[in-house]
């Protein structure tokens, strides 16, 4: 495949552009394409891929570190478990048979993973197509969701979502779940803009143009009902996005190694995609779990079996449209 055969928009991406009669390799830089679509903290999309004649190195971008909201990268790996679902979950739709090595040198944090592809895969399953084809559907949506509860059959197909072994899946309606988590983010954001070194990140950020000037209104929405409710000032109730959430969810594991992250990671955006095809948005809470302090109370709220909070964050029903955001192009997270 040529630098030039892939979208100008690579949300554009049609299965049809799939090089099916290309040798192997052409096969593995397509579905790059598919992989840099994954959501990613502050959208940093810190992930590079190389790709050789049958297989991708994943590939940690730690100079797109979020150095002060992700101090210890542990965000940053599970974006790159988002992106690293995503290749799987192309390779499985175009019948190509995916065997992941994770971190194939212990004493190298920045090789994720070698994933090896051969072709002669198995079908993939209507569930799998699904999936597929919502990676090209799926943006976080930070949108107040419809007040209408999860029926018992989609919670359930979210949930089956998680196989990866020590890592949890917790799904909460409950309204002290909801009151607690919403205590919790009030706090996180009041203790995370009080910090300058945190506003200049997030500009810097912002001034980068990835997340789009709508993700900065919204934000700046929900920052002033975060500022009413922490003066006891009355907030419109569907302002409100965390109490107004049908579902709060977290995911966590049993440890908090960089293996751990990326698996969360892909749990994350399997969850993601899967809610996607059931028209269920999502959106992390991030703030609660980049502020240490916080960390023990988000778990014993939630009643966590397990030890380290890796994503927190809402679900509900939605209608309405969200926006795309940018990416970087395929060719330049391409290397040798
Ligand atoms: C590890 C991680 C943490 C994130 N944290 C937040 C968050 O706290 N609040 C939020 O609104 N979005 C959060 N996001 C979503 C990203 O901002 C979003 O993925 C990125 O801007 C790209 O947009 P898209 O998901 O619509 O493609 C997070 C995503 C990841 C993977």
């Amino acid at each position: 495949m040529t630098a030039t055969s892939q979208p100008n928009n690579i949300w554009d991406t049609t299965e049809y552009q799939f090089p099916r009669h290309g040798i192997l390799s052409e096969k593995l830089k397509f579905l790059v394409g598919y992989a840099v679509l994954a959501p990613s903290i502050h959208n940093s999309q810190p992930w590079k891929f190389a790709v050789r004649e049958s297989e991708i190195r994943v590939l940690a971008d730690r100079t797109r570190q979020l150095n002060v909201a992700d101090t210890d990268a542990r965000e940053l790996y599970v974006s790159v478990g988002c992106a690293l679902e995503n290749l799987l979950t192309a390779a499985t739709y175009f019948g190509l048979r995916a065997t992941v090595t994770y971190f194939p040198d212990p004493k190298d944090e920045v090789w994720v993973a070698t994933v090896t592809f051969a072709e002669g895969g198995v079908s993939p399953s209507l569930a799998d197509q699904e999936r597929f084809h919502a990676i090209t559907l799926r943006h976080t949506n930070r949108q107040t969701y419809a007040n209408k509860p999860l029926t018992e059959h989609d919670i359930q197909r979210l949930g089956a979502s998680v196989r990866e072994e020590g890592v949890a899946l917790q799904i909460s309606d409950d309204t002290h779940v909801k009151l607690g988590v919403n205590a919790l983010v009030v706090s996180a954001d009041i203790t995370q803009f009080a910090d300058p070194h945190y506003r200049e990140e997030l500009n810097q950020w912002i001034e980068r143009g990835t997340f789009g000037h709508r993700w900065l209104i919204s934000r700046m929405g929900q920052l002033a009902t975060t500022y009413l409710a922490s003066h006891h000032k009355p907030v419109k109730p569907e302002a409100d996005i965390v109490l107004n959430a049908p579902l709060l969810a977290l995911i966590s594991s049993t440890t908090d190694d960089r293996l751990s992250q990326v698996k969360a990671g892909q749990v994350f955006e399997r969850i993601a995609l899967q809610a996607t095809t059931l028209n269920i948005g999502v959106q992390p809470l991030s703030q609660v779990i980049q502020v240490n302090s916080l960390k023990p109370e988000l778990l014993r709220i939630f009643g966590a079996s397990t030890t380290y909070a890796q994503m927190v964050f809402r679900l509900g029903y939605t209608d309405i449209a969200t926006w795309e955001t940018s990416r970087q192009p395929v060719d330049t997270v391409v290397t040798s």
